[in-house]
Formats: C-alpha cells, structure tokens, sequence
C-alpha cells in the first residue's frame, strides 16, 4: 500500500507538525477512498525498476537529470522505458532519467523560466506547490536547497510519476501528497511560497482558491501565482460555455486587472503582473511521451488566435504577490 511516512517524518520534526494528523485524516477521506485501479499494476512496477545509484542529478537544467546513461545495461535501458511508460502521458517535464529522455508534452522549462526571476530565494524556506502535476518544478526548486517542499495535486498518475523519479533521489526533502488545496487546513500558515500554477481556471470559485492560497502562507510570505487569462479592462473575465481548448473543466479566465484586483479584494499586497505570454505549439504539443491530441488541436483550423470553440487563443499570466 501507499505509504507517506517520508513526508510525515520530515513534517513532524517540522513547522508542520502541529498539522500532520489533519493532512492524514484528509488522506484517509479522500485519497484512500478512491484508489485508482491501476495503481496495484503501478506500485509493482515502481518495486520492479532497476536499482541504481545515480552518478549525478542536475536540477538546473532544462531536463532534471538523475544518473548518466553508461550505467545502465540495454536490458536496464529497456526495462526503465517499459516501466515509464506505463505512466503515459508525461505532460509535464523533461525528465531524464539514466539516458532515458522523457520528452514530455510541456517543455516546462520555459515556464520556469518565465517564473523563476520573481522568485524570493527558496534558501532553507518552507515552500508548497499546489497543483505541482508530477513536481517538475518542484525538482527545479531544489537547486536553491529549501528546508522543505510540498507539492500536492490529487491526480494519482502523476504521483506515481512523481514516485517513479524520486526512487533515484530518496534523500530530497520533497514531497507530494494526492490533496487538493480545499482539503488543507485553513489555519496552516506556515509556507514562505506558495505556487498556484495552472489551477485557478479549473475552480469553480476563484476566490475560495486565493483565499487557501493566502492560508497557507506565512506572514510577509510570496505568492506565485500562474493562470490563464484574456485581454481587457478590469472586470472583464471570460466564463467560456462549454469547453474552452477542449477541456471541460474551465472556469474563470480574468483580464490582467481583474486577476490583480481579485488578489487585493483577497487580501494581498504588493500584486504585480510580471510576464503575460501566448501560449506556443513550440511549448505544448504531442511526443511520443505524450501521444494524445495537444495544443495545435485545440487551436482553430483557421485562425491561430481563437480555440477550436472561437475562444481567445490560450494566454497566462505570471502574478506575484504578498501576504500582508
Ligand atoms: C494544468 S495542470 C498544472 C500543473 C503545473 N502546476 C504546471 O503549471 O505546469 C493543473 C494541475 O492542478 C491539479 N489540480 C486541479 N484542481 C486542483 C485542486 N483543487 N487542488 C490541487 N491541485 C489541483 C490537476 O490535477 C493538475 O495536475
């Protein structure tokens, strides 16, 4: 079974300790009340991977890299592609994991890359990623060597990428619990950063989800805030009738001023638009990692600038702001 003694024994020597039995009681609830099917097929192929140390990990690079290909036999080389791939899609990355390259639908990097320079030093601070996916950045996040970091997404798949990595660097202190923000404790103000990256648009109520972000974060802590978002005047938001690039599950798309205007109804301080961008087929598209329908489908045949539904084309917003 699924254990996360890791993180509980780190958390409860920790700032979060005071926490632990109420993140467990949410595990118990919710996660272990809805056990994915495939998960049994997952954990015995987790058990199976080969066992390697790795000779390097390079977290600053556009691929976090966990040992070198000359350590792996062909028959090891094959039996890590088998087993990764079980885990289809990868969206998020790349990964490379002894010379296996996992060339994921995202090229996450340019993200980060977008993000990154907003960031107070993560140095010895406490930091949570809520929708981490399979925790891409949160590996980049390491390189800066933060005391502790916290993903939590509640899709099961991408916790067991995530298992999948952290096989070869046991020792991180990174964790990922399958919880979503609405089932944290809304007193547990004790992250120096919080991430809040492509979740807004999937809320049904924004101002819930910037409200637990604010809980979450100590006083004077950074909110890293990335979401979808449409050109125009304060107020204006697109709540798309249907589908909107496809996916169903799509809210809330805010103007740049009305993002930054819901963050100070919310509360914070300091709430400044540092980068806004198209999303590019360059930065999203199919692989061989990733080999359902990507961006360049959800785009209209005939005119780049709108979604299939005659939306406005895909744009995000990187916001940064603080708690009082
Ligand atoms: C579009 S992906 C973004 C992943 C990553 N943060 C990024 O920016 O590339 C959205 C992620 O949020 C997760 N998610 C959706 N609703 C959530 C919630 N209420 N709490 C936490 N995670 C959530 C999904 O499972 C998914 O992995």
């Amino acid at each position: 079974m699924l254990a996360f003694e890791d993180f509980f024994n780190q958390a409860r020597d920790s700032r979060l300790g005071p926490y632990c039995e109420t993140l467990n009681s949410a595990l118990q609830s919710g996660f272990y009340q809805h056990l994915n099917g495939d998960l049994p097929d997952w954990l015995d192929t987790y058990k199976a991977l080969p066992e390697l140390v790795p000779d390097k990990i390079v977290f600053d690079a556009e691929a976090i890299t966990f040992g070198s290909a000359e350590q792996v036999s062909d028959q090891q080389r094959q039996q890590l592609v088998d087993s990764l791939q079980l885990l289809h899609p990868w969206r998020k990355g790349p990964f490379n994991l002894f010379g296996v390259h996992i060339d994921t639908e995202w090229r996450s990097y340019l993200k980060w890359q977008r993000v990154e320079p907003h960031v107070r030093p993560l140095g010895g601070k406490y930091v949570l990623d809520i929708g981490c996916g399979n925790g891409y950045y949160m590996w980049r996040m390491m390189n800066q060597q933060p005391r502790l970091v916290l993903g939590i997404d509640p899709s099961q798949k991408y916790l067991m990428q995530f298992r999948f990595v952290k096989k070869y660097a046991p020792q991180v202190p990174l964790h990922y619990l399958p919880l979503r923000s609405e089932d944290l404790p809304n007193d547990m103000a004790q992250f120096d950063t919080v991430f809040s990256m492509g979740v807004l648009y999937h809320r049904r109520s924004p101002f819930d989800h910037l409200e637990e972000l604010g809980n979450c974060l100590v006083s004077g802590g950074q909110l890293i805030l990335e979401t979808l978002v449409i050109d125009g005047e304060i107020n204006e938001v697109l709540v798309p009738t249907g589908r909107y690039a496809q996916m169903r599950n799509v809210w809330f798309l805010p103007s740049c001023a009305t993002l930054k205007a819901w963050l100070e109804r919310t509360g914070f301080i300091n709430v400044r638009i540092v980068d806004v961008g198209r999303t590019r087929v360059e930065e999203q598209r199919a692989t061989e990692w990733m080999r359902f329908q990507s961006l360049a489908n959800y785009l209209h045949p005939d005119d780049p600038d709108l979604t299939v539904e005659g939306h406005p084309a895909p744009q995000r917003a990187v916001v940064i702001a603080d708690k009082p």
